[in-house]
C-alpha cells in the first residue's frame, strides 16, 4: 500500500469535496492504496459482500449516458466532474445495511485520498435509480446480476489547485445525554 503523507486526523480535517480535477492519472500504487482502504472498512456483520468497481472508459460512457437519460441534461453534466478515477460501490440488494456499509468504505477511500494529497467527492447520481430496469440491464452486461445494486459512487483525482473549497464552519452538534 502506498504511504500517505498526512496523519489520520490531519487528513480528516483537510478533506473537502473536490469538484475540479487535473487531467492527470493516479499512479497504480495510489489506486491500490485507495481500494485497499475501502476494503478495510467496517461493515455490518463483516459480510464483505460489497464490490468496489473501478469504472473503465466504455462503462463510464454508458453509465453517464444512462444518468443523463434519467436525470436530464447532457452526459457531460454527469461525468463525475471529469475525475480520472470513478469507483462504484456495489452490494447485494439483500444486505439491509448496504448504504451504511457503502458510507464506511467510500469514506475510508476519501480519507485515504486526502492523506495522499488527492481529492475526492461522493457522487450520488444513482441514488434514485436503484430500481431502474435499464441500469440493472447495464450492470448485468457488465457482469453483475439483479442481486447487485449500486449503493454509492465516488470520484478521485488530483485536485485542481485553482478551484478548491476552503475549510468550512461545522454546523453539526455534539451533545451530552446524561
Ligand atoms: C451520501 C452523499 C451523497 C453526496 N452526493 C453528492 C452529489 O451527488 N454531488 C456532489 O457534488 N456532492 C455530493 N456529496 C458531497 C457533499 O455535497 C459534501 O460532502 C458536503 O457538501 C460537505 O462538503 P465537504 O465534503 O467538502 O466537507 C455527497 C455526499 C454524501 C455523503
Amino acid at each position: 500500500m502506498a504511504e500517505g503523507n498526512k496523519d489520520i486526523l490531519g487528513a480528516i480535517r483537510a478533506r473537502r469535496s473536490v469538484r475540479a480535477y487535473l487531467k492527470k492519472a493516479l499512479s497504480p500504487a495510489q489506486e491500490e492504496a485507495l481500494f485497499a482502504a475501502g476494503r478495510c472498512a467496517a461493515n455490518a456483520w463483516d459480510r464483505q459482500s460489497f464490490v468496489l468497481c473501478r469504472v473503465g472508459p466504455k462503462a463510464r460512457e454508458r453509465l453517464v449516458a444512462l444518468t443523463a437519460r434519467h436525470l436530464g441534461g447532457v452526459p457531460a453534466d454527469h461525468n463525475f466532474f471529469d475525475a480520472p478515477l470513478v469507483v462504484l460501490y456495489l452490494d447485494l440488494r439483500e444486505n439491509p445495511e448496504r448504504r451504511a456499509d457503502a458510507g464506511c468504505a467510500l469514506e475510508n477511500m476519501m480519507l485515504a485520498a486526502a492523506g495522499m494529497g488527492l481529492g475526492s467527492v461522493w457522487v450520488d447520481q444513482f441514488a434514485t435509480l436503484e430500481d431502474a430496469p435499464d441500469l440493472a440491464a447495464l450492470l448485468a452486461q457488465l457482469g453483475f446480476g439483479a442481486e447487485y445494486v449500486i449503493c454509492g459512487a465516488a470520484a478521485f483525482g488530483w485536485p485542481d489547485p485553482e478551484e478548491q473549497l476552503p475549510p468550512r464552519p461545522l454546523r453539526s452538534r455534539v451533545a451530552l445525554l446524561d
